[in-house]
């Protein structure tokens, strides 16, 4: 089966209102020059720029996307923000469980569980992030503790729900570091999530949900990691500050 790919920049906690209106601009001109169209291209910019970007990529075909919600429908809950929000500022996509979330945040498998259900409830996209920390790599039992964010979160879901998910899987020790995980060690471990969710709800299924890599995802790197088997296109952090870069990303996964 083929499936979607997809190309998403995580802005994180960085730009300016005028320079998020750049950069949208720019990544919309690019992509609309030199992308063919076949992969994806989703925005998760920060809360304020949220309505800015939407409108900007209005009749366009890049997607807008938010960082995080909040496990809640409303209330008194000052400084968060709800799926439900999100949904009627017309954003069709979110983040969740970052492991800069995970790290920070105190974020974890079932409290990720609710936000997931609150997400999906209100008829958007979650990216579900898992991945696992150095020391976890070194000592080897990554595939455990992936395995284990990915049931923790998501196997309450069924079928039908599940095949809603973006999954990206992320290790820690390659976010931010310049350290990629080599295409081989990133198709062994999405192959290992798609197989934990093949064990649960069936080939088909597993065989439908896109898995992102992301983790110093660059220009110079993405080509190769997104023509892995179970590869399904990048979750972009600090490449995707610059659109040349971005579209650079992109064009690795057309
Ligand atoms: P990076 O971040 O591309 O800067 O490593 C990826 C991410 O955290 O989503």
């Amino acid at each position: 089966m083929t499936r979607p790919k997809i190309v998403a920049g995580n802005w994180k906690m960085n730009k300016t209102a005028e320079e998020a209106k750049a950069l949208t601009a720019d990544v919309i001109n690019l992509s609309r020059a030199e992308l063919k169209g076949k992969a994806k291209l989703i925005l998760c910019v920060p809360f304020p720029f949220l309505m800015q970007t939407r409108a900007q990529t209005d009749g366009s075909a890049v997607g807008v996307g938010a960082q995080n919600c909040s496990e809640h429908d409303s209330g008194a809950y000052t400084g968060e923000v709800s799926a439900t929000m999100l949904k009627s500022a017309g954003i069709p996509y979110v983040i969740l469980g970052h492991s800069e979330r995970r790290q920070y945040f105190g974020e974890n498998g079932p409290l990720l569980a609710k936000k997931v259900d609150k997400v999906l409830a209100t008829g958007l996209t979650p990216i579900f992030c898992c991945g696992e920390p150095l020391e976890i790599r070194e000592k080897g039992t990554h595939e455990t503790l992936v395995k284990e964010q990915v049931q923790q979160s998501l196997f309450h879901l069924s079928a039908d729900d599940l095949k809603k998910v973006i999954i990206a899987y992320e290790p820690v020790w390659a976010i931010g570091t310049g350290k990629t995980a080599s295409s081989q060690q990133a198709q062994e471990m999405h192959a290992v999530i798609r197989k934990h969710i093949a064990g649960k709800y069936g080939d088909a299924v597993a065989q439908s949900i896109p898995i992102l890599y992301g983790g110093s995802v660059k220009p110079d790197n993405a080509k190769e990691l997104f023509a892995c088997q179970d590869v399904d296109g990048g979750l972009v952090g600090g490449a995707s500050l610059k659109a040349r870069d971005f579209i650079d990303i992109a064009k690795g996964a057309e």
